[in-house]
């Protein structure tokens, strides 16, 4: 059962932040280049990619738990060792990635509300500067991703 917790929890942060590597080293820079970042077919990627990060969310919260709770190293209410204070850390920074996420995916909204009711020749401007309000949030989540995972490998070794 916990080889099995240990397997989906880190398959899920792999989903989640190969994704975002994805998005933010691969598909971001071609579609700024060929201009696509203002186009429907954007919009859609996005949309769908909502849909993993939330899968990923949930799962890394639930198994997140599921460990918290079977390991031996944790004392329900008290972070004092330095093994829970990680764990706080981490868990800190896993709630500044969901409101991110929250962010991101209202400006999805947003973006789609503008395809829907804006003519199509005045839709590029307001979805390019929704691109970079994205742009924003994947990086700021990118970051946050990388240190709780520095985190994690400190927590495992400990
Ligand atoms: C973006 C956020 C997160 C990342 C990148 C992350 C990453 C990881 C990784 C890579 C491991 C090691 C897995 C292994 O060795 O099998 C791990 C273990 C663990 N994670 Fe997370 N995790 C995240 C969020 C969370 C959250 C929100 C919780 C708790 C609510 C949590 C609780 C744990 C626990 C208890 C362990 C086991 C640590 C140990 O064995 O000493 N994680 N995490």
């Amino acid at each position: 059962m916990i080889w099995a917790t240990r397997s989906i929890h880190a398959f899920s942060i792999v989903v989640w932040l190969g994704g975002l590597l994805y998005m933010g080293g691969i598909l971001y820079p071609v579609f700024r280049h060929e201009r696509m970042t203002v186009t429907p077919l954007y919009v859609q990627i996005e949309r769908r990619f909502m849909g993993f990060v939330w899968m990923s969310v949930w799962t890394t919260a639930i198994t997140g738990i599921l460990l918290m709770l079977f390991s031996p190293k944790f004392q329900f209410g008290s972070y004092q060792a330095p093994w829970e204070i990680l764990l706080l850390l981490k868990q800190i920074i896993f709630v500044a990635m969901v409101i991110a996420a929250i962010s991101t995916g209202k400006i999805v909204r947003k973006m789609e509300s503008i395809l829907a009711i804006v003519p199509a020749s005045s839709t590029e401007n307001q979805i390019s500067v929704q691109h970079d309000r994205i742009l924003v949030r994947r990086r700021l989540t990118i970051t946050f991703g990388l240190v709780a995972l520095l985190i994690s490998t400190r927590m495992v070794m400990s």
